[in-house]
């Protein structure tokens, strides 16, 4: 069964998916820049990884994608994904919680390890596993026919919550650090898509967050929201990373500057660049890199 933790970003449509073969491992601007935060810096530089990416290829049929990708992601921080479209940003984040191999045709190969284990591992369950790797879309994608707390209690009741108080609690605690109790709180059994759509994202998150995995991935997740909404979003991000491991997908340079402790320059399936925001933002290492946060091409 595939795991409704995953949601898919069309609600309601059937995606086309299904499991990829066996083996090779198919396992499946020229505005100012901000000064970037240096919030986490000097913790987050001396923290062991949480995620390590090694020699991470994938593709889909003869199309190579990712070109031999590796990165590490220390604990506690937001760590940006940027680059111009086409350059493998949803694909790498999507072989982090192997929703990559859904896509038909899709392939992969290297190694994703989490807390020491190969996440790639033929041992390894995908449905288990990203129970651990929460993932928000560019698009909020509410489950449509559910109420606002029905969201949320979705995964919680797969993990064995029944009806009652302890749901309860578990639903306005996700609720509350998804920053939404308090604009919900007299609605929850209202639908979910009668939410504004940055509150929708919000409830995105918080449904990400109930079954508290450990690992947040997010693609692009408030590119459809106004300023507003996309301030709250990140408020949110920078408070979310006391607890989790967040992988953010940006197009917005200022928005890495903003909310990232490190920052990844992807470019045409290739990792350019990636280290501490500040530096990349304020020295950067590779001429290329240089041109993308000058605004001078992407
Ligand atoms: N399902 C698919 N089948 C075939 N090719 C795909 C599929 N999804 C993505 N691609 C191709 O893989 C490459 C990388 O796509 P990906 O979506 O990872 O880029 P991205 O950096 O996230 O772009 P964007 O910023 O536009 O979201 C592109 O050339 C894209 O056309
Ligand atoms: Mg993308």
């Amino acid at each position: 069964m595939k795991s409704p933790l995953v949601e898919e970003e069309e609600p309601g449509t059937v995606p086309d998916v299904r499991p990829v073969p066996p083996k090779p491992t198919m396992m499946a601007m020229s505005k100012p820049l901000p000064v970037p935060a240096q919030r986490t810096a000097a913790p987050v530089e001396q923290a062991p990884a949480r995620i390590a990416v090694r020699n991470l290829e994938a593709g889909y049929g003869n199309h190579k994608v990712l070109k031999s990708i590796n990165m590490d992601v220390p604990p506690r921080s937001v760590t940006a994904i940027m680059g111009p479209s086409g350059c493998g940003k949803s694909t790498f984040i999507r072989c982090i919680n192997r929703l990559h191999e859904e896509t038909h045709g899709a392939w992969s190969r290297g190694e994703v390890i989490l807390d020491g284990q190969d996440l790639f591992h033929p041992s390894i369950d995908p449905v288990d596993m990203r129970r651990k790797i929460g993932m928000v879309f560019q698009r909020p994608n509410p489950f449509p026919t559910f109420t606002i707390y029905e969201n949320v209690a979705a995964g919680l009741r797969l993990n064995g919550f029944r009806r009652g108080a302890k749901l309860d609690e578990r639903v306005e605690k996700s609720l509350r650090r998804a920053a939404l109790w308090d604009e919900v709180k007299d609605r929850l059994h209202t639908a979910g898509t009668g939410l504004s759509g940055g509150q929708q994202q919000r409830l995105c998150i918080a449904r990400a967050i109930a079954v508290e995995p450990e690992i947040l991935l997010a693609d692009e997740p408030a590119s459809a929201l106004d300023p507003v909404a996309t301030e709250r979003i990140e408020e949110l991000l920078l408070n979310l990373k006391q607890d989790y491991t967040i992988l953010l997908v940006t197009h917005n340079i200022q928005q890495a500057a903003r909310v990232a402790d490190r920052t990844a320059f992807f470019l045409l399936g290739d990792l350019i660049e990636y280290g501490p925001t500040n530096d990349l933002f304020t020295k950067p290492k590779d001429s290329r890199t240089d041109a993308f946060i000058s605004g001078r091409f992407g």
